[in-house]
């Protein structure tokens, strides 16, 4: 009996970004020869120092001990192997459909490489339909090869196996979290589960790739629409001066409520963004998520409104604003409420501190500013007029009374109310 092991010798991961490198990593730690693949010559050349070029907990020790055994090499094209990862973006076009052109130059990148037996998995977040065009895209650019289809095995084996791992907690997750697994054949689901028996300690479960492409939308529409909730409840008690915190705390005591915590909006790439590829999928059978998307999207002005009724009992106020990020602990800034809200305020006649410890600088668009500084948590506090508390890191829980008196507290998380 072969085991994994003896299957997938080589495996290519395209897309060394959140997902890709990590899992890259992984692999490599299994004594697997990996190839990542990555457009950007910088991010190829920092892994191949052995750095990750984002931060994620114990992401460095993974990645020093696969790039120091030479068993993770970085490249900027695609290289032959047994399987293919695919984890490139799936951004959101200007109509809020998804943009799948990455996935198809990943895909057509390595097809060309192509042998009969090899898999491919895609791990991008798509819609419902892709991995049929992963296929078609295979098809075109390989005459010669029979593509799987169902219950067809096929020459090649073409899977969708969703990633649903949490930022802050990836390594862990990578390995521990049950894993969907969408074959487009019976064949390709049993060859996609053999790969991930590499690393993988949760359990498989294997269905359609349409239905693995519609686990994952569905996941993050679920959490988004309960977000939304929370974030229209919160909307409520600042109309009613009811504190939210304690509404909520006791609502939970209910055995069948858990409402989430609300915040200063929904960011990132994936719960701001994918919601869309349903909605865009099937508008007119999607009010509640179109609704939850706007109460949402929605709430950086609202946060913003509530800084400013705010700023205009000062003269020319310090505000500082804690966290750039859209969740605690990372430095993930993509689609976040809290950079939005920050740039926003920018342009208004305050003095604006930014206190980010996970960023060494400030992104362009506020560095820019000549009222806007970066500065670490406790000379922020001392200086500032306003406190808006924007992302919930560890690193600011440990504000004293009596750093906090005598300041307005607008706290969007509810850092300091637990
Ligand atoms: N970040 C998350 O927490 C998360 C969670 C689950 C799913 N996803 C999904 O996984 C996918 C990847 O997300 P990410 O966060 O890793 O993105 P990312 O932007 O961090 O990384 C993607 C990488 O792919 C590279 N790339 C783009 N086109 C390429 C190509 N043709 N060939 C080689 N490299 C290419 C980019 O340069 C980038 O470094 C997306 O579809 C996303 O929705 C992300």
């Amino acid at each position: 009996m072969t085991s994994p092991n003896d299957a997938f010798k080589k495996i290519t991961v395209v897309g060394l970004g959140y997902i890709g490198l990590p899992t890259a990593a992984t692999l490599a730690t299994r004594g697997v020869e990996v190839f990542g693949v990555d457009i950007n010559d910088e991010v190829v050349s920092c892994i191949n120092e052995g750095k990750a070029h984002f931060s994620e907990p114990d992401l460095d020790i993974l990645l020093e001990a696969a790039v120091s055994t030479g068993k993770l090499r970085a490249y900027c094209e695609p290289k032959p192997a047994d399987a293919f990862i695919i984890a490139v973006p799936t951004p959101l076009r200007e109509d809020r459909s998804a943009d799948l052109s990455h996935v198809e130059t990943a895909t057509r990148s390595i097809s060309q490489l192509l042998k009969p037996g090899n898999l491919i998995v895609i791990e991008s977040t798509c819609p419902v339909g892709t991995t049929e065009k992963v296929c078609g895209w295979i098809a075109e650019e390989r005459p010669d090869l029979e593509v799987p289809r169902e219950p067809k095995a096929g020459d090649i084996q073409i899977a969708y196996c969703p990633e649903r791992i949490l930022p802050g907690n990836m390594v862990f997750e990578l390995v521990h979290n049950d894993r969907i697994i969408g074959g487009v054949s019976p064949k390709c689901s049993a060859r996609a589960e053999d790969l991930y028996r590499l690393f993988l300690r949760g359990e498989v479960l294997r269905t359609s790739s349409a239905v693995a492409e519609l686990v994952k939308l569905a996941e993050n529409a679920y959490r988004d629409v309960n977000i939304g909730f929370a974030n229209e409840l919160s909307n409520v008690c600042d109309k009613l001066g009811v504190d939210v915190w304690e509404t909520i705390e006791l609502a939970n005591r209910h055995p069948r409520v858990n409402i989430l915590r609300p915040g200063p909006g929904v960011g990132g790439h994936c719960i701001a963004v994918d919601p869309w590829f349903l909605i865009s999928m099937a508008s007119e059978v999607t009010p509640l998520m179109r609704a939850a998307r706007t109460v949402n999207d929605e709430k950086p002005r609202i946060v913003v409104d509530a800084v400013r009724r705010n700023i205009d009992r000062f003269k020319r106020p310090t505000v500082a604003c804690l966290g750039l990020a859209y969740k605690p602990d990372v430095d993930d800034l993509r689609e976040s409420p809290a950079l939005q809200i920050a740039e926003t305020l920018a342009f208004d006649d305050i003095d604006l501190v930014i206190v980010e410890p996970h960023l060494r600088v400030l992104p362009e668009t506020l560095a820019q500013r000549n009222n806007v500084s970066k500065d670490d948590f406790n000379a922020a506090l001392r200086k500032s007029d306003i406190v808006v508390v924007l992302t919930a890191h560890s690193a600011f829980r440990a504000a004293s009374r009596e750093q906090l008196l005598r300041r307005v507290v607008i706290d969007t998380v509810g850092l300091w109310q637990s």
